[in-house]
C-alpha cells in the first residue's frame, strides 16, 4: 500500500490550500502549486492562520502545527511535483483545463503516482483518458472547508484499480475523514442533490417569491441546516456552482438542471461570492460594519 510521503496539491485556492493543510498536518511533505503567485501568498497566509486556530483551540499541539506549516512548499513549477506519491488537483472547474493539466502531469510524475481530482462534478473517466495511467486516476472530492468538513467523496472512474481506490480511501481516513464512494456520473452524490437545491433557491429569489434573507432563514430554520442555500452558494463560489450545474445539465440531459438566469448574471458581473467580497450578499459591507 502506498505511503504517500510526498503529496502534491495543484490549485492554491480555497480548496487546494485546505487540502494542503490536511496533508501537512497528517505528516506528509507537501508541494502546493498554483500558476498565480498571489494565490500562493494568500494560501500561505490562510494555512498559517488556520493551523493557528486549531492550536489555539487545543486541537493541535504547537509543535505539530509549526511542523505542518513548515512542511508545505510553494511553487509554480510543475517539475517540483516529480517526487509526489499522489497529486491532488484542485484547479478551476473546467474539463478542458483539467485534462490539459492531467496530460502534462502524467508525463512528469513518477510511474507509481496516483492522480486525484477534487472536481465537484467532472467525469473522472474523461480526466483519466487524458493520461496513460487511467487505473491510477481517481476522484477525491473534499467538502468546503477541507480542514473542517468530515466527508470525502471518492469517485472511481471506469478504469480505476482496486489498489488506487484502497490507497486513496486510506489516505482520506489518515486525514481524519469519513469516505463515501460514488460511481462516476455527473455531480456524484453530494452535488447531484445539493446543486438543484441551490439553483431552486436562486429561482425562488429570481421570481420574487421571497427576499434572500427569508429564503435562507426559511431553509436554515425550517430544514435544520447550518446556513441557507444562498449563503452556502456564496461560500462555495457562484462560478463553481454555475460550472457544476452546467455539468449536471449536459451530463444528465434533464432541463430541470438549467442554471437560473440570476445565477448566470451574478457570475457575469463578477459577483462570485465570499472569495470576491460580494455574491448574493455583500461581505465587504458586513466586514466594514463589523470592524467599525
Ligand atoms: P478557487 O478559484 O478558489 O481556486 C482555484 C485555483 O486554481 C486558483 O488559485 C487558480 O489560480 C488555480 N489554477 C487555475 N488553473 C490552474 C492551472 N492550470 N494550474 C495551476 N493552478 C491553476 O477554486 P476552488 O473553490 O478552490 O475550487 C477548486 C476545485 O475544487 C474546483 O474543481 C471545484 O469544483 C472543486 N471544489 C470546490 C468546492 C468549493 O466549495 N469551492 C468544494 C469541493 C470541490
Amino acid at each position: 500500500m502506498a505511503e504517500f510521503k510526498v503529496i502534491g496539491v495543484i490549485g492554491a485556492g480555497q480548496m487546494g490550500s485546505g487540502i494542503a493543510q490536511l496533508a501537512a498536518v497528517a505528516g506528509a511533505d507537501v508541494r502546493l502549486l498554483d500558476k498565480d503567485a498571489q494565490a500562493l501568498l494568500s494560501a500561505k497566509r490562510s494555512i498559517s492562520d488556520s493551523v493557528q486556530r486549531f492550536v489555539s483551540k487545543g486541537q493541535l499541539s504547537k509543535e505539530v502545527g509549526a511542523d505542518a506549516v513548515a512542511r508545505v512548499k510553494y511553487t509554480s513549477n510543475l517539475e517540483d511535483l516529480q517526487s509526489a506519491d499522489i497529486v491532488i488537483e484542485a484547479i478551476v472547474e473546467s474539463e478542458d483545463v483539467k485534462k490539459k493539466l492531467f496530460s502534462e502531469l502524467d508525463k512528469i510524475v513518477k510511474q507509481s503516482a496516483i492522480l486525484a481530482s477534487n472536481t465537484s462534478s467532472i467525469s473522472i473517466t474523461r480526466l483519466a483518458s487524458a493520461t496513460k495511467r487511467p487505473h491510477q486516476v481517481i476522484g477525491m472530492h473534499f467538502m468546503n472547508p477541507p480542514p473542517i468538513m468530515k466527508l470525502v467523496e471518492i469517485i472511481r472512474g471506469a478504469d480505476t484499480s482496486d489498489n488506487t481506490f484502497n490507497a486513496t480511501k486510506t489516505l482520506a481516513e489518515r486525514f481524519g475523514k469519513t469516505v463515501v464512494c460514488s460511481q462516476d456520473y455527473a455531480g456524484f452524490i453530494v452535488n447531484r442533490i445539493l446543486m438543484p437545491m441551490i439553483n431552486e433557491a436562486f429561482y425562488t429569489l429570481y421570481t420574487g417569491v421571497a427576499t434572500k434573507e427569508d429564503i435562507d432563514a426559511g431553509m436554515k430554520l425550517g430544514t435544520n441546516q447550518p446556513m441557507g442555500p444562498l449563503q452556502l452558494a456564496d461560500f462555495i463560489g457562484l462560478d463553481v456552482c454555475l460550472s457544476i450545474l452546467k455539468v449536471l445539465h449536459s451530463g444528465l440531459g434533464d432541463p430541470k438542471y438549467t442554471p437560473c438566469p440570476l445565477l448566470v448574471q451574478y457570475v457575469d458581473a463578477g459577483r462570485l461570492g465570499k472569495k470576491r467580497g460580494v455574491g448574493v450578499y455583500n461581505y465587504r459591507k458586513v466586514h466594514n460594519q463589523s470592524s467599525k
